[in-house]
This record gives structure tokens, C-alpha cells and sequence, in this order.
């Protein structure tokens, strides 16, 4: 790929901006593509079977995308457009390695007559069998008691199955795929940067695919990058970054907080110091 034009953000619908990148020139895909007709981004439409097969093009054998995605709810009637791309991913060949959820810890209340919705997916989409899983690890709440059940690993060809092994519980464990998040103006490191977007992600979620899915100097890939929550992270994380935005007016803001966190980096501001220690503190099994 050519270099100049990496760690930038374009003005540009998608579609158009995929077919100037080189074949296997991505290492990983973070987006969120627009859904449904919940939000109109400045009424932008688009062509997902297309921006399937040219991220399939793009992507290294062995590349991750993650798809955050959600469906919108129509006359009590739930569209499921979701699931209709991925089984476009699917077809395509790409492999669905994980359906992970981001949970959203403080969802907007909303009055109808169904429980609170408080999720998305995060569809973890493979080309061949994935290159990089640094899987994030928590400390286990009964480390060092003795186990009274089965454990259950997964072998060296992915097959899974129980060991009737006796033993203390481990000091840590291997994340669950539901991952938690504040939203909105309670999100965590919003002070990174205050970005403005009608459905931007925390740059927490991003933070932690990249570091599960990518190493440092890899490049990353946005094709929605709203308000640049992807390049945000992948430049805290020393990784390369580019990316798509068909609106203007989010474009050039996102130009801008990509600015502001450059002048932030330089100046050793006291988030980025504190963002960059907690990464540091983050346990992976590599
Ligand atoms: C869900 S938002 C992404 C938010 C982003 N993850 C963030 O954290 O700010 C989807 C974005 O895709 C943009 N968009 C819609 N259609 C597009 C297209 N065809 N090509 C590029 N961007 C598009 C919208 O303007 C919107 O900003």
C-alpha cells in the first residue's frame, strides 16, 4: 500500500475509497456501519455488498473485521438487517469466528413495551484462520480455591472438551465475549477527545479489539469512521490507520480531534498518560 496514504482520514463514500487500496494491505477492520434508517448520516445510502467484497479484497489472509452493529425495531418488528449482511460475509468467505455483544452499561431510556435495549453485536469476522488473538484476560474472583468441577480447553485444531483435572482456580481467565461499556457522555477517556457523533462507539471498544486482534505497526482499517473513534484509537495504540467518511461535516470534525490528540500526546496531557498505563496494566494471552 502506498504509505502516503496511511494515518488519514478522506472525505469519501466508501465504495469509491476501497478500490484505491491494494489487495492484503489491511491487518484489521473496526466499524460500524450505518444501520437500518435509525440514524440518517446527512442521508447518505449504501452499498454493502459491494463494501463486503472490496473489504474481503483489502483485508490480509489471516485479518480480523469487527462489524458493531444493530438492527432497528419497525411496527414492534425487528428489520434483522444485521444477520443478512453477515450471512453476505459468510458467502463471501469470509469465516464468523465470534459473535461477541457490547453491552452498554448506561443504555438511553426509552418508553415502549419491551425490556431495555442494551446491546449491540460485534460480529468478529475472519479471512482464513485468524493471525492475531491476544486475548484479553480478568482475574478470576475465586483464585487459589480448590476447584470442585470439570475445566474445559479447546485443542490445538479448535475442538473442545472437558478434563476432569483437580486444582486451585486460576489467578486469571480468558474474557468473556460480552463486553461492557459506558455510552454517551458517562464514557470513559470521552476527555480524550470530546468527539461529536450521533452513534459513535467508546474508544474503550476500539481500544480493546486492537489490542486483541492487531500488533503495533499493523494497519487499521475504518470504511465508516464517523467521528474517527478508530483512528483515534489505533494512533494511542502505535498503530497505523485509515479510513472512509462520506459526510463532510464529520470528516473534518474528525480531522480535527485527530489534531487535538496529537497536541495532547506531545504535551504527556495527564489522560493520555493515564490511558496508556491502564493498556500497560492489560493481561493477554498471547
Ligand atoms: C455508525 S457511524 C460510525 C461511528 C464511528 N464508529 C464513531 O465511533 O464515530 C456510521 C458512519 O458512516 C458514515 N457513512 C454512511 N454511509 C457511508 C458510506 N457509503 N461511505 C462512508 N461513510 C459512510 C455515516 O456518515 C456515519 O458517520
Amino acid at each position: 500500500m502506498n504509505d502516503l496514504l496511511l494515518d488519514d482520514i478522506y472525505w469519501i463514500r466508501c465504495e469509491v475509497g476501497l478500490k484505491q487500496l491494494n489487495d492484503d494491505s489491511i491487518d484489521l477492520v473496526v466499524t460500524s456501519p450505518p444501520y437500518d434508517e435509525m440514524r440518517d448520516y446527512n442521508g447518505f445510502d449504501l452499498r454493502i455488498e459491494e463494501v463486503i467484497g472490496e473489504l474481503y479484497r483489502v483485508m490480509k489472509t489471516g485479518g480480523i473485521a469487527v462489524w458493531v452493529a444493530g438492527d432497528e425495531t419497525r411496527g414492534g418488528d425487528e428489520s434483522a438487517t444485521t444477520f443478512e449482511h453477515i450471512i453476505k460475509f459468510k458467502k463471501i468467505g469470509f469465516i464468523l469466528y465470534d459473535t461477541m455483544i457490547f453491552k452498554k452499561q448506561n443504555p438511553p431510556p426509552k418508553n415502549h413495551r419491551r425490556y431495555e435495549q442494551c446491546f449491540e453485536y460485534m460480529f468478529i469476522l475472519s479471512k482464513g484462520k485468524p493471525l492475531t488473538t491476544r486475548l484479553i484476560m480478568q482475574s478470576c474472583k475465586k483464585a487459589g480455591k480448590i476447584r470442585s468441577g470439570n475445566t474445559y480447553i479447546h485443542d490445538k485444531s479448535d475442538i473442545y472438551f472437558s478434563q476432569h483435572k483437580e486444582g486451585k482456580v486460576f489467578s486469571e481467565k480468558i474474557r468473556s465475549n460480552i463486553w461492557e461499556y459506558t455510552v454517551g457522555n458517562a464514557e470513559k477517556y470521552k476527555n480524550i477527545v470530546r468527539r461529536q457523533h450521533p452513534a459513535k462507539f467508546p474508544i474503550l471498544l476500539a481500544r480493546d479489539h486492537i489490542l486483541s486482534w492487531s500488533n503495533e505497526g499493523e494497519v487499521i482499517l475504518d470504511p465508516f469512521m464517523g467521528s474517527g473513534t478508530t483512528a483515534l484509537a489505533a494512533k494511542l495504540l502505535n498503530r497505523k490507520y485509515i479510513g472512509f467518511e462520506i459526510s463532510k461535516d464529520y470528516w473534518q470534525r474528525s480531522r480535527e480531534y485527530l489534531k487535538l490528540l496529537d497536541q495532547k500526546i506531545k504535551t504527556d496531557d495527564k489522560t493520555i498518560l493515564k490511558f496508556r498505563s491502564e493498556v500497560d496494566e492489560i493481561m493477554f494471552r498471547l
